[in-house]
């Protein structure tokens, strides 16, 4: 099966989308799907190059059986494009970074989470200036998202047969 790599872009790359590759791996991993579905994430900005997740974002993946300290953050780099089949921005505001950084034509699909996932389109609110419970609310979101995901990438990768262009 060829790999479908996904990667999980926000601002910084240690609250939103660490925590999302920390779930979208554990989901992937009952699958049995690691290897099909590698993910990673990156951040828009690159102040946090290098630092380990936000410890708020650890200790709710944590309370969830999920270990994400050893993910470091870095920066989406014009590779990105080509790399990874699926780009998911946290908001609208990383989602239009990432448009404006894009080739003319990327091989990936690029899309916000919340519309990919679950067609809606709210944004994964940012929750580095709130307390502890706000990483809660987004884990929640995160989780029901990446559940949707799965499933979805799953239920299309019949159909795949090297063409991913129904994979929306
Ligand atoms: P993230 O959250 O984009 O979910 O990783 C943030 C982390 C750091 C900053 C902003 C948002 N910051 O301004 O340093």
């Amino acid at each position: 099966m060829t790999p479908f790599p996904v990667l999980f872009v926000c601002l910084g790359n240690i609250c939103r989308s660490p925590l999302a590759e920390g779930i979208f791996r554990h989901l992937t991993t009952e699958a049995g799907t690691t290897e099909t579905y590698p993910t990673d994430s990156a951040g828009t900005g690159g102040w946090h190059n290098g630092h380990p997740p936000d410890s708020r974002s650890v200790q709710v993946a944590r309370e969830h059986g999920i270990d994400i300290s050893d993910l470091r953050a870095r920066r989406v780099e014009p590779v990105d494009f080509e790399r990874f089949r699926l780009i998911l921005a946290m908001d609208r505001s990383n989602l239009r970074h990432l448009q404006d950084m894009a080739p003319p034509d990327p091989s990936a699909t690029i899309a916000l989470f919340s519309a990919f996932a679950l067609g809606s389109d709210i944004d994964v609110p940012d929750p580095y200036y709130g307390g502890i419970d706000g990483f809660r609310g987004v884990y929640s979101m995160l989780f029901t998202g990446c559940r949707s995901i799965v499933a979805k990438l799953e239920a299309e990768r019949a159909s795949w047969s090297g063409n991913t262009s129904s994979v929306r």
